[in-house]
């Protein structure tokens, strides 16, 4: 089995080193529009075998998607990443291109793939890959909602001193400022949140959460890696080993959560075939207004995606 990864950057190739390690696939072919990128980096990753102790073989290519034939899975991660004082949506006309550019291609060699996408606007990309590729909503989606939950968890984790192992959270909406943490779905070991920290705190985590990508471009000068590139390979997982793992999902929504024919972020069963169910929820009156004005949030993206007739 294959798994693509378009973006041989940061997240491109971390995510490829994440797979590589679970093993989770016999080849993970890189491409880069870079010439020698994805050669070099692919390389570099193969030769970490031998002392991480796996098997599966890196191939990397410069626009050559011949390559990538007969992939499971394809990963966009290919674009430009934020730099300070640059929003998500900012990179929408370029990155749109090269994500409609860059499905066309690999779809040619592999019309059954499932595709996951990371590159920003994340929502608009997804939905870009999905006119681009025609395919069913359950074959394309976005990541973001695994990221954008493990920072909430990793927030909680150190203002409580506790693991991140036992926190449960869900976050819903797209992934940027207005994304929807919720801490009334938040358990730790199955303690409710509200029980261990005071309301203050958690609004302050809601809010370092929401600008949590945001923090790291001003730190590092670009958009973070580790993070990301774990999490897409946490969904290649779910879905290569069937697992059928519930997290949060960009999706096209056809009505779910009262929302029509806009990408959002929503729990999802992920497993074989790609997503099998998305999870309804019952949330209360002002979730529920988070999650609409996220919606509209998102859609005035996607209407400026619409505005430029890529398709
Ligand atoms: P990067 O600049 O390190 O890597 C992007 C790579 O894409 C570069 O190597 C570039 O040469 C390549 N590329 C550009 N055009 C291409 C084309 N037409 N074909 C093939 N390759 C092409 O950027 P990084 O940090 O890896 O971020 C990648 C994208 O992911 C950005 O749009 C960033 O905003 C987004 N991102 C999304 C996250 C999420 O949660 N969804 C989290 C982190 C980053
Ligand atoms: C992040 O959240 C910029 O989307 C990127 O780190």
């Amino acid at each position: 089995m294959k798994i693509t990864v378009i973006g041989a950057g940061n997240v491109g190739a971390t995510c490829a080193d994440v797979i590589a390690r679970k093993e989770l696939v016999n080849e993970v072919v890189l491409v880069d529009i870079k010439e020698g990128m994805a050669e070099g980096k692919s390389l570099d990753l193969w030769q970490t075998a031998p002392v991480e102790n796996y098997d599966t073989r890196l191939v990397g290519v410069t626009n050559d998607y011949k390559a990538t034939a007969g992939s499971s899975i394809v990963i966009i991660t290919s674009g430009l990443p934020r730099k300070p004082g640059m929003s998500r949506d900012d990179l929408i006309s370029t990155n749109a291109r090269i994500v409609k550019e860059v499905t066309e291609k690999s779809i040619k060699y592999s019309p059954d793939a499932i595709y996951i996408v990371v590159s920003n606007p994340l929502d608009v990309m997804t939905y870009t890959t999905k006119l681009a590729s025609g395919k069913d909503r359950k074959e394309v989606f976005g990541m973001a909602g695994i990221l954008d939950t493990a920072r909430f968890k990793a927030f909680i984790a150190s203002a409580l001193d506790c693991s991140p192992k036992d926190i449960q959270t869900l976050l819903l909406g797209g992934h940027g400022d207005t994304m929807v943490p919720l801490p009334r779905f938040t358990t730790i070991s199955g303690i409710p949140l509200t029980q261990l920290m005071d309301k203050e705190t958690i609004d302050q985590i809601v809010d370092r959460t929401r600008k949590g990508g945001g923090e790291l471009v001003k730190l590092m000068g670009t958009s973070a890696w580790y993070a990301p590139g774990a999490a897409v390979a946490q969904m290649a997982e779910a879905i290569i080993r069937d697992q059928n793992r519930i997290f949060p999902v960009c999706v096209e929504l056809n009505g779910e959560f009262g929302i029509s024919n806009t990408f959002l972020g929503v729990p999802v069963k992920l497993g074989k075939g790609g997503i099998k169910e998305i999870i309804e929820i019952d949330l209360d009156a002002d979730e529920k207004k988070l999650l609409t004005d996220s919606a509209g949030a998102v859609r005035s993206v996607m209407d400026v995606l619409d505005g430029m007739k890529f398709f």
